[in-house]
């Protein structure tokens, strides 16, 4: 008794607030959290429940690394930290600003068919303002400009131009240190991409088909950790309102040689719209 109470001392006092050894980046609507909860269900990983938005925000990068780190979790020694917020994605200035805190880091990188991702993005964003009882307009009226076609500076377009904002991210850390998890994939094959994942982070393999199972009445699959099964919240995985078909296309149209680029850049092909 008193070598296992010398032992649960040792083990809170190794517990530790550390900064974290991986980030997933984004993309915003990308499967994110369905990523970090998945990657979370590994006993070596140690994952940050909130977006902590520090090299996107400007008053949260000024609070410095002490800031930082305690907004990350407890974690033994030997567990790898990750947090998600894919607000850094887009953000110009993050990507120097994770390389001079930790030039190592391991960058994941969740994507989605681009116009798939900004529907996702303006559905999130109609619910948030049903929800206060405020209007929001079609996303035809956001998008199309008259005659003037498409609005290519609406920041719903301007997140899905992939290549864009990897080419930052390129110039500051290299390609090995990035790895691209297909979002499409992690929602029909979660195991599969956990797999790539656990391997580009060094972590054991772990995670097996015991800890997913597909939930009909969501639509997607669920996490069993232990004897707990448990879903993401309703606001991942909803559905998304009718889209006009010409819109639809105008996108696809628009993003194609974006999509090109952002191949060549990852080495890879997409099955995108
Ligand atoms: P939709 O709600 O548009 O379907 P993020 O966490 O980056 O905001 O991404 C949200 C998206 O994660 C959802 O978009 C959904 O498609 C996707 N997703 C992937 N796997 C999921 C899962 N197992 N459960 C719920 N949503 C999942």
């Amino acid at each position: 008794a008193q070598w296992l109470g010398n032992m649960s001392r040792f083990q809170a006092s190794s517990l530790q607030r550390r900064l974290p050894q991986s980030i997933i980046i984004g993309v915003r609507k990308g499967g994110t959290r369905a990523l970090l909860e998945m990657l979370a269900l590994h006993p070596q990983v140690a994952a940050a429940r909130s977006e902590v938005h520090f090299f996107n925000r400007e008053e949260n990068y000024r609070r410095g690394l002490g800031w930082y780190r305690q907004q990350m979790p407890l974690s033994r020694p030997g567990q790898l930290t990750v947090e998600k917020t894919p607000g850094y994605f887009s953000s110009p200035r993050a990507p120097n600003r994770v390389r001079a805190m930790a030039p190592a880091m391991r960058l994941l990188l969740i994507v989605r068919d681009p116009v798939e991702r900004l529907v996702s993005d303006y559905t999130q964003i109609l619910h948030n303002r049903q929800a206060r009882h405020k209007p929001y307009p079609p996303l035809e009226r956001l998008l199309l400009r008259g005659d003037r076609g498409l609005d290519t500076h609406h920041k719903a377009i301007q997140r899905s131009l992939y290549a864009l904002h990897l080419a930052h991210w390129l110039a500051a850390f290299p390609p090995a240190h990035i790895h691209v998890v297909d979002g499409g994939s992690l929602i029909r094959e979660p195991l599969a991409e956990l797999r790539h994942v656990e391997q580009f982070l060094g972590l054991a393999p772990w995670l097996g088909p015991n800890n997913f199972y597909f939930n009909q009445t969501k639509g997607f699959y669920c996490l069993q950790a232990g004897a707990r099964p448990r879903c993401l919240d309703e606001s991942k995985g909803r559905p998304h309102p009718p889209i006009a078909e010409l819109l639809l296309e105008q996108l696809c149209t628009y993003f194609s040689a974006h999509n090109e680029r952002f191949f060549s850049l990852v080495g890879r092909t997409f099955n995108w719209c």
